[in-house]
This record gives structure tokens, C-alpha cells and sequence, in this order.
């Protein structure tokens, strides 16, 4: 069976750097944004250049170092923040101009203040008018996640009569269930006339912790392209992180789909963005963890240092990671100590190891973690008072 190829849309520079204390400069975004292509994205979001002269500008720059990857900038539904973005975008190789407004009710209502039939007109304007600029449009549906299918199916068929190439469907407010978000996919591939023509996109947002599985689910019901963020950085509890999608498609070999990404150099792309947004990644966050391949139980290290894979399903060379970690803690087992000391250059006896052993509890009880050099001093200090004969 020939895999689906699924497009990934890497929106930290946009989506991701909107978070109060992300800010990034246009040096590190222009630096980002090589990497970004170097990892193998399909498209970068660069900024929302009507935003300010400082975004405008990141997005200019970097439309000049990227090579191949197509460079996205965002606008509102609104003539002008087209026009800014497309003379952003003036000498990207590849530029795409990302457009949109909201459709769910509560935006029509009360953010909008207008009706359902003039977003319509709207959206087929804008998307005409970002035509008129460039070739490739993409057209996003703000809280999708909450709008009506039926009503949600019209204003996407407005969009695609306009021109649009790619259909984004947000669920801005991170409010689906994996299973609805799926249906929607499904209901809107079966429903919207010319849709088998363009590129449709999850847009997926982690308010309840639900962003990876609902993008899983909507290309297991038909999207193509999945936007997402490096770390899942993004507004409020985030986006979909780009590298647990990346690595699902790639563990899961019976989902059949396939991406461009470069997986060796996540690690290396996670620690760039923390370091240049001064944003920490979680140590239990899925892939690019501190912990992500650490082990401290003494069931699991016994496990790993007989056969890494009992208790691992990702191969940390994979994700750029040199080694699986065992940590010493009180939690630890005979055979990790055995295993630490002779990285420190002990071979240990067993009746030396039952020694030993004894001690290092009391001192892993007194501390979090023992490390190499604590341990090279408890070995050192406790075989050279006569243990090792
Ligand atoms: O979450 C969202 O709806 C967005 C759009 C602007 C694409 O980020
Ligand atoms: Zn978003």
C-alpha cells in the first residue's frame, strides 16, 4: 500500500511566537526559519505582517533565505491586511497568503457583529482578492471546532469558488473530541463541492490536551496537511506539537501516511526554539522531554539494559537523541548501579555490588538523583576501604 503524503505546516513563527514572552526577533526567526527548511517542512508560517513592522519585515527576510519551502503570511479577512501580506511575501520563491474569518456562531455574533450570509461574501472576497496577488490561497475558518457543519460546508464552497487552494479548519478553541473533529474532516470532504481539488488542513489548538489526537483524526478522515508548532508552543495551552504528529505517522507504519520531516534533527529543533523563546520545554513532553528517554524505576532500567526496546517504542537516534538515560535514584535496581559503575570504569563482583548497593540507598534516599561523579566517589572511596578483596 502506497502511503498518504501529509503536509506539514510549521506555524511557530506565527501561531507560536503570539505567546506573551516568545517574542523573537528577526535575526532568531530568520534563523528558525533555515532550520525549519532544513527539517523538511512543506510550508512556514513566517508572521502576520500587518502586525507590525517588526513582523513585516521578519516575514520579507526570510521569503529571501528560504529555498524551496513555500513562505506563508496570515491576514484577516480584510483588504489591507492582504495587501501588506502580499507585499511581504513579494519575493518569496514559493509565497502563499493565509486568509480567513470567523464562523461559529459566537464569533458571527459577537466578535464579527454581522451574519451568517455576509461572512460568506466576505470570505469569497477576501480569497479573490488574495488571487489577485498570488496563486496559492489558503482559507481558514475561525473556530471551526464550533461552528455548524452544514453552514461550515457553505462558506468553505464560497472560498473554493474564489480560488482557494488549501481549506484550513481550526479548532481555535482546542474544544473538539477526536472523534467529532474526525467527523467534520469527513463531512466536509463528502459535502463541499471542489474540495477534492485543494489541500484540506487541521489546525488544531490543546486546551484540553486534545491537539495531537484530533489532527490524527482529521487525516485519518481526509485532511492532507496538519498545521502545527516545534515544542506545540502556541496561544493559550498551545498548538499541535509538530513533533509528536511526526513521530505518530512515522511509529504507526499501519495508518499509511508519510511526511518530508528530517525526525533526526527534532531535538535539535526543539532545544534552537526553547533557547531563542526562553521557553522551557516540560521534561515529560513527548519526544523532546529531558525525560522522554530516561529511566529511574529499577524495573523499567533492569528492562532497557537487557533489550532497549521492552520499554521503549522510539529509537532516541531517531529524534537526534545519542543515548536512552538511566537515572540513579532510590528507585533504582542492583542491575542499573552495576550497569553506571562500569560506564565509570567498575567492573563490580556480585558480592561487591550487594555492598555498595547498601550504601548508595542511603545516599540516593538523601538525593533526587546520584550522579557520575557522586557515584565514581562512593565506588572509589568504598572499594579502596578493602571491599574489592
Ligand atoms: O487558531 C486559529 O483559528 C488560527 C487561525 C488564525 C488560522 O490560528
Ligand atoms: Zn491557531
Amino acid at each position: 500500500m502506497i502511503n498518504k503524503r501529509i503536509h506539514i505546516f510549521d506555524t511557530t513563527l506565527r501561531d507560536g511566537e503570539q505567546v506573551p514572552g516568545c517574542k523573537l526577533n528577526t535575526e532568531q526567526k530568520v534563523e528558525i526559519a533555515k532550520e525549519l527548511e532544513r527539517l523538511g517542512v512543506d510550508v512556514i508560517e513566517a508572521g502576520f505582517p500587518v502586525s507590525s513592522l517588526g513582523d513585516f519585515k521578519s516575514v520579507q527576510e526570510i521569503t529571501q533565505i528560504v529555498q524551496e519551502t513555500i513562505v506563508c503570511g496570515l491576514s484577516r479577512a480584510v483588504e489591507n491586511d492582504i495587501k501588506v501580506a502580499a507585499e511581504s511575501l513579494r519575493h518569496a520563491r514559493r509565497p502563499r497568503i493565509h486568509t480567513g474569518i470567523g464562523t461559529s456562531d459566537i464569533h458571527v455574533k459577537y466578535k464579527l457583529r454581522t451574519t451568517r450570509e455576509k461572512i460568506i461574501e466576505r470570505a469569497a472576497a477576501a480569497v479573490k482578492y488574495a488571487k489577485s496577488f498570488v496563486e496559492d490561497v489558503e482559507f481558514y475558518a475561525e473556530d471551526a471546532g464550533r461552528t455548524e457543519n452544514e453552514y461550515l460546508a457553505r462558506v468553505l464552497e464560497a472560498a473554493v469558488a474564489a480560488g482557494a487552494t488549501v481549506l484550513n479548519i481550526p479548532d481555535t478553541t482546542g474544544y473538539c473530541l477526536p472523534e467529532e473533529y474526525g467527523k467534520k474532516i469527513k463531512y466536509l470532504r463528502e459535502n463541499v463541492k471542489g474540495i477534492h481539488k485543494v489541500i484540506l488542513s487541521t489546525h488544531c489548538h490543546n486546551d484540553l490536551g486534545l491537539a495531537t489526537a484530533n489532527s490524527i483524526a482529521g487525516i485519518q478522515n481526509g485532511a492532507t496537511q496538519i498545521e502545527c508548532t516545534i515544542n506545540g508552543i502556541g496561544e493559550r495551552a498551545g498548538n499541535t506539537s509538530l513533533e509528536e504528529v511526526v513521530m505518530i505517522m512515522r511509529q504507526q507504519a499501519s495508518l499509511n501516511f508519510e511526511t518530508n520531516i528530517n525526525t533526526k534533527l527534532l531535538n535539535h529543533m526543539s532545544r534552537l526554539v526553547s533557547d531563542n523563546m526562553g521557553v522551557p520545554v516540560q521534561p515529560n513532553k513527548a519526544i523532546v522531554g529531558a525525560n522522554a528517554f530516561a529511566h529511574s524505576s529499577g524495573i523499567h532500567q533492569d528492562g532497557v539494559i537487557k533489550k532497549r526496546e521492552t520499554y521503549e517504542i522510539i529509537n532516541p537516534a531517531d529524534v537526534g537523541v545519542d543515548n536512552s538515560i538511566i537515572v540513579l535514584t532510590a528507585r533504582s535496581g542492583r542491575a542499573a548501579l552495576a550497569y553506571k559503575a562500569k560506564q565509570v570504569g567498575y567492573d563490580l563482583t556480585k558480592a561487591e555490588l550487594d555492598v555498595i548497593y547498601q550504601k548508595f540507598l542511603i545516599l540516593a534516599d538523601r538525593k533526587k538523583e546520584v550522579n557520575k561523579i557522586e557515584l565514581t566517589h562512593l565506588l572509589e572511596t568504598n572499594l579502596r576501604k578493602g571491599l574489592r578483596a
